[in-house]
C-alpha cells in the first residue's frame, strides 16, 4: 500500500508522511535502485518499540551489573545462572535463552576456549586465571536485548588479558563504524582489522543479530567484512555487534553431546563482548552492554 504525503506515517510517530519517513523512504529506494541491500521496514522499530527495548536493557544492563560484582573463584556457573535468573525474573522479565530451542539455561557462560553457547553446570567451577563470557538475553513486555561481558577471574595471564582487552577494543571498533546510511561490511571490516593486526582469528560461524522483537532477527553481522558492502545501515535499526575472537585458528566445533558449546577447535582461547545499539539520525546509542 503506497502512504500519501498527507497520510500519517507508517512508523506510528502520529506525523504526516511528508514530515516523516517520506524522505527517508525516497532516499531507500534511490540506493535500492542503484544495487544496495536496503533493510526491509520491519527491521525499523518505532519509538515505541525503541522505548520498549531500552527498558528490557535496564535489567540486561543491571543483571550483568550484578553478575560482575558477585563473579569470582570458586564459584559454579550454575550459581551464576541461579543469579541471572532470580534477577531477571524479579524485576519482571524473562532469561530468553531458557528452553530457546531447547537451551536450558537462563544464561550462557562461556570459560577460556569455549567460544559461546556454554551451558551453566554445578559441575563447573571457576578457577584462578580464567577468561569468562557471560552472555545475558532479557525479555521483556515482549522487547528483546542482548549483552555481554568478559570477566577475568583472579591473577590471569598476559596473553589472556590481551586477548580480552583487544576484543573489547574490536567490539568498540565496531560500534563506530556504524554510521547512519553506512554499510553493515564498515562494521566487519573494522573489527577484523584490528584482531588480526594483533595476531587473533575472527569467528566467522557466529555473529550479531537484528534484536528486539525477537532474539534473533536479520540482518546477520559478521564480524568480518568489506567496507561499502552489504545491508544500509538506517536510523531505527537495532542489532547487536559481538565479536568471538580467537587466539590461534578460527576454526571451531560444536560439543556432539549437548549440542551447544561451541570450542575453538585447536584449544586456542576465545573472548567476546556484545552490545545492543541503535542506530539513530546523527549516529548510534548503546542501549545494551
Ligand atoms: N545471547 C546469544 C546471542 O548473543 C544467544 C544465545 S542463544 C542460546 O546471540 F540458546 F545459546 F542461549
Ligand atoms: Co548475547
Ligand atoms: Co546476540
Amino acid at each position: 500500500m503506497k502512504l500519501n504525503r498527507n497520510d500519517l506515517c507508517w512508523c506510528k510517530s502520529g506525523l504526516k508522511y511528508k514530515n516523516c519517513h517520506l524522505e527517508f523512504d525516497e532516499k531507500l529506494s534511490d540506493l535500492k535502485r542503484k544495487g544496495h541491500i536496503v533493510p526491509t521496514r520491519n527491521l525499523i522499530k518505532t519509538r515505541a518499540q525503541i522505548e520498549g527495548i531500552r527498558k528490557s536493557a535496564e535489567i540486561n544492563n543491571g543483571l550483568l551489573d550484578l553478575i560482575s560484582e558477585n563473579i569470582k573463584e570458586g564459584m559454579t556457573t550454575e550459581e551464576i545462572n541461579k543469579l541471572a535468573h532470580e534477577y531477571t525474573v524479579s524485576n519482571g522479565g524473562i532469561p530468553a535463552t531458557l528452553n530457546y530451542d531447547g537451551f536450558p539455561k537462563s544464561i550462557c557462560v562461556s570459560i577460556n576456549n569455549v567460544v559461546c553457547h556454554g551451558i551453566p553446570s554445578k559441575n563447573v567451577i571457576l578457577k584462578n586465571g580464567d577468561i569468562v563470557n557471560v552472555d545475558a538475553t532479557t525479555i521483556l513486555n515482549g522487547y528483546y536485548s542482548d549483552a555481554s561481558r568478559m570477566f577475568m577471574i583472579g591473577e590471569v595471564d598476559e596473553e589472556a588479558k590481551k586477548l580480552v582487552e583487544v576484543t573489547k577494543e574490536c567490539l568498540n571498533k565496531g560500534v563506530e563504524a556504524v554510521k547512519p546510511w553506512g554499510f553493515l561490511g564498515d562494521i566487519g571490516a573494522a573489527i577484523q582489522e584490528y584482531a588480526e593486526s594483533n595476531g587473533y582469528s575472527v569467528v566467522r560461524e557466529f555473529g550479531g543479530h537484528g534484536v528486539g522483537l525477537d532474539i534473533h532477527e536479520e540482518p546477520f553481522v559478521s564480524h568480518l567484512g568489506k567496507r561499502g558492502t552489504g545491508m544500509v545501515l538506517v536510523p531505527g535499526m537495532v542489532f547487536t555487534i559481538e565479536p568471538m575472537i580467537n587466539a590461534g585458528s578460527n576454526e571451531i566445533f560444536i560439543d556432539e553431546d549437548d549440542g551447544w558449546t561451541v570450542f575453538t577447535d585447536d584449544d586456542s582461547l576465545s573472548a567476546q563482548w556484545e552490545h545492543t545499539i541503535l542506530v539513530t539520525e546523527d549516529g548510534i546509542e548503546i542501549i545494551a552492554r
